[in-house]
């Protein structure tokens, strides 16, 4: 139940479902199929090499520097939680130590900070784009609860960042910074401090289970490697506390096939969204992410709605049969498992979980179900404004 000016609002219930053509699904990996990776996974058999950087490896990460500037180099590592964590360890932060992270992030960066043994400090993020910045987490590092070594700035849904300010950030305060982009294959390409990307099957470039990290620093990326297998070095010496986090060849495989398809993609994800964004413009109170679908594209679309509408639509959504999801549920110092860290003043970011919603997105929507996704909306939303009205008489 959401309360707007202190009026708990409710659902009408009374309404008949209507007969669903089918759900509209929030979300549809676009995967490449079998027979994509048929020519890989032969090269597989031919080599008899399963994995320890093998040759698909090898080359998967050549190609994904590739996307990068001249002198950024890349290792892949088993998925984008533990990639975060192993850049922690790398960097070598005392332990104890807080690390700041927004709280409007999924729970995995966080995860990530526990692992790596610091703690995190739940800090808020900018109401035009749900980032933090540089310039907010300066402003509020005299309220730090102990010493902040670290920070993950977090690229929001995949949306672009300026990396050089947080690299400046990291010169001038000596806290490090990891980027966690895990949504941001097409809109970061640019690695002045340690970037994770990941490449989970709902993200744009999936390969199942797995992600990458570019750095300029060569040093970090070799410890990182070495982290991701066992402290070893090109020998069997274990140098370093480690773990096993490697990427195998059939991995890989799904990688370069699913780098193959890319360029289609990309303009199969831009072609759904663009026709997204027409239906969605007869509702002007509807924002997208600026440049969605223009300018950078990503597997979700997370629209912002009037405050305090999210889950108010969520069920009329569902009650049309289309599927949403509040990606960052109520962000992530309300996770159990966070609540007793520290967190700053989260007026941002709770207004942004209030306000936010995944809707249906994916490279193979259909106009039917881009019809249906924005008729759904238009209707929840005419029915949160006459409720909202109704209980502020
Ligand atoms: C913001 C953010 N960080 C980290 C992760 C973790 O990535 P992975 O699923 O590859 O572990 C995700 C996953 O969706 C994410 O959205």
């Amino acid at each position: 139940m959401s309360l707007v000016k202190g009026v708990p609002l409710t659902r009408r219930r009374e309404r008949a479902v209507p007969e669903l053509a089918g759900k509209v699904p929030v979300s549809t990996p676009a995967m490449p199929r079998a027979a994509d990776l048929l020519p890989y996974l032969e090269r597989i058999d031919s080599a008899g090499w399963y994995s320890n950087f093998g040759p698909l490896v090898v080359e998967f990460e050549a190609r994904l520097s590739q996307r990068f500037e001249a002198g950024t180099q890349v290792v892949t590592i088993a998925n984008g939680t533990i990639a975060l964590s192993l850049v922690l360890q790398a960097l070598e932060l005392p332990a104890g130590a807080y690390c700041a992270v927004p709280s409007w992030t999924f729970v995995a960066t966080a995860h990530a900070i526990r692992m790596a043994g610091l703690k995190p400090w739940f800090v808020d993020v900018e109401p035009v784009n749900g980032a933090l910045t540089p310039e907010g987490l300066s402003a509020c590092l005299l309220d730090a609860p102990g010493p902040v070594v670290g920070v993950i700035p977090v690229a929001v849904m995949g949306q672009p960042m300026d990396l050089s300010a947080w690299q400046g950030f990291e010169s001038r305060t000596g806290i490090r910074v990891v980027i966690d982009a895990a949504a941001g294959f097409d809109a970061v390409i640019e690695a002045p401090v340690p970037v994770m990307v990941s490449l989970h099957a709902t993200k744009s470039l999936g390969i199942g289970e797995g992600a990458f990290v570019a750095c300029r620093d060569g040093d970090l990326i070799r410890k990182l490697r070495a982290i991701t297998n066992f402290g070893f070095m090109g020998d069997r010496i274990s140098r370093q506390e480690a773990t096993n986090a490697k990427l195998s060849e059939y991995s890989a495989a799904v990688g370069l096939a699913a780098l193959d398809m890319w360029p289609s993609t990309r303009l199969r994800y831009m072609n759904a969204a663009r026709m997204l964004r027409i239906g969605l413009s007869a509702l002007p109170v509807v924002a997208l992410q600026e440049g969605w679908g223009l300018d950078w594209v990503s597997s979700t679309c997370v629209v912002g709605l009037p405050s305090g509408a999210s889950e108010f639509v969520e069920a009329e959504l569902a009650d049309q049969g289309i599927d949403s999801r509040r990606w960052w549920g109520l962000g992530c110092h309300r996770a159990p498992a966070f609540q007793n860290f520290p967190a700053g003043d989260l007026r941002v970011t709770e207004a942004l979980a209030a306000s936010t919603l995944g809707i249906p997105f994916f490279a193979s929507m259909e106009p039917d179900q881009i019809n249906r996704t924005v008729n759904a909306l238009s209707g929840a939303l005419h029915r949160f404004e006459v409720m909202r009205k109704g209980s502020s008489k």
